[in-house]
Formats: structure tokens, C-alpha cells, sequence
């Protein structure tokens, strides 16, 4: 099948989300988070993460920058850590999070192609829109659709049908690009043809809907999408 469009999440996938908790622990002022910002950013991702489920089946949408707070205050309360002030700097470093190194070239090959290009995430039209400009990445993405045009997460379907509405294709001219497997496994559920972007060699989710492809990064993204 002909892929028409090249549509990727964001947190995880073209942007470290673990780069937050990372790059603070970094800074001298920040010597707390020397020993604890492998377990925060993992618990704050994890956290982040159940939040968007748990609010999507009872119904109760907020944006996802309320789940990243939340999430966060549950991953620092876990280890110990009661501090606004580092609160505060990781929370402003989630609003420029590092392009992972292969993401600039691959997206301008796509472009180059003349593939059309989008993000599909959780993140909220500001967070997608800083993220990407501080990422330098404007120029070669098309769009960026966020689940707050239809007001619930992901993997609800109508996040993704947000594509074929902004795109007037159908759901298998569409490679979904993610790194989270039960992103991937939605967005195969929904009908998309798909790409698990496994970095750190997770065992793939137990969940009926396998990717089509399976990647270590994101380099030969643009030979399958032909
Ligand atoms: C997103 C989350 C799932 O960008 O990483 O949608």
C-alpha cells in the first residue's frame, strides 16, 4: 500500500522525554537529582502516562500539561523529594526537550521526498508548538494535530481519525511512527500501518495489534514510507 503521509508521536518517539529530568540533574545548583533522575523520569513518564488512560476511560479530560504536573508530583514525591523549585526546573525543561539526533535529517529526507509530514500526539497545541520550534523542526513537519481538537487521549479513535479528516486520506495510506507499544498497537488497531520505534529493547506488548515494522531509530523511516 502507497503511505501518503508520515505521521509521528511526539513524547518518546521524536522527543526525550527523559532529557528533562536529565539535563537538570546536570547543573550543579541541582545535586539532589545526581542519584534520583533515572527513577524520576521514568515514574514521571509512567505516571504521566496512567493518568491519560485513567482520565480517558472515566471521562475526565484535562490537557496534557495537567498530567505532566501530576505526574511528575507523584514521581518526586516517590523519591523523596519535596522541592518547587526543582520541581519548576524540570518542568520548564519539558517545554524545550531534546530532539533525538536523528530526527532533523529524517524529516527533511521526508520532505525532500515530498511525503506529507505530521505529529499525532497528547501534548497540547502550545506544548507540540514549543517543542517543535525549539527543536528547530517547523520547516518539515506539515502539521501538528493534538488530541485537544477532540478532547480525549490516545488510544481513543477518534485521535487518530484526526489524521484522515486533516489529510483526506484513508487510515492504511498512513505510516503511524511511535515509540510507546500500545501507541503503536492503537494506532494498528485504528487501521494505520505502523512502525515501533523500540530504542532500548523493550519485549513488544502483549496486546493483539502488532506494528508492521519494528525499528531500533528512526533513520530508515523514510525507505518505508514509499
Ligand atoms: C504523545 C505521547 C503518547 O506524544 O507520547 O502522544
Amino acid at each position: 500500500m502507497t503511505i501518503k503521509v508520515c505521521v509521528f508521536d511526539a513524547y518518546g518517539t521524536l522527543f526525550d522525554v527523559s532529557a528533562a529530568a536529565r539535563e537538570a540533574a546536570s547543573a550543579p545548583e541541582n545535586s539532589a537529582l545526581v542519584d534520583t533522575w533515572p527513577a524520576i523520569a521514568r515514574d514521571w513518564r509512567l505516571k504521566q502516562l496512567q493518568y491519560t488512560w485513567l482520565r480517558a476511560v472515566m471521562n475526565e479530560h484535562c490537557d496534557f500539561w495537567q498530567v505532566t504536573q501530576d505526574g511528575l508530583d507523584w514521581a518526586m514525591a516517590a523519591a523523596g523529594l519535596n522541592d518547587t523549585r526543582l520541581r519548576q526546573v524540570m518542568l520548564d525543561l519539558y517545554w524545550e526537550l531534546s530532539a533525538y539526533a536523528e530526527v532533523p535529517a529524517m524529516l527533511r529526507t521526508l520532505k525532500d521526498r515530498g511525503m506529507a509530514t505530521a505529529i499525532l500526539s497528547n501534548g497540547s497545541p502550545a506544548m507540540l508548538e514549543a517543542a517543535v520550534s525549539s527543536a528547530g523542526l517547523g520547516d518539515v513537519l506539515d502539521k501538528l494535530l493534538s488530541v485537544e481538537t477532540v478532547g480525549i487521549f490516545k488510544p481513543d479513535a477518534r485521535v487518530y481519525q484526526l489524521v484522515p479528516d486533516a489529510f483526506g486520506v484513508t487510515p492504511d495510506q498512513v505510516l503511524f511512527v511511535s515509540s510507546n507499544g500500545w501507541d503503536a498497537a492503537g494506532a494498528a488497531h485504528f487501521g494505520f500501518q505502523t512502525a515501533w520505534v523500540n530504542r532500548v529493547g523493550e519485549p513488544m506488548d502483549a496486546l493483539p495489534w502488532k506494528p508492521h515494522h519494528v525499528l531500533s531509530d528512526l533513520t530508515t523511516i523514510p525507505d518505508l514510507a514509499q
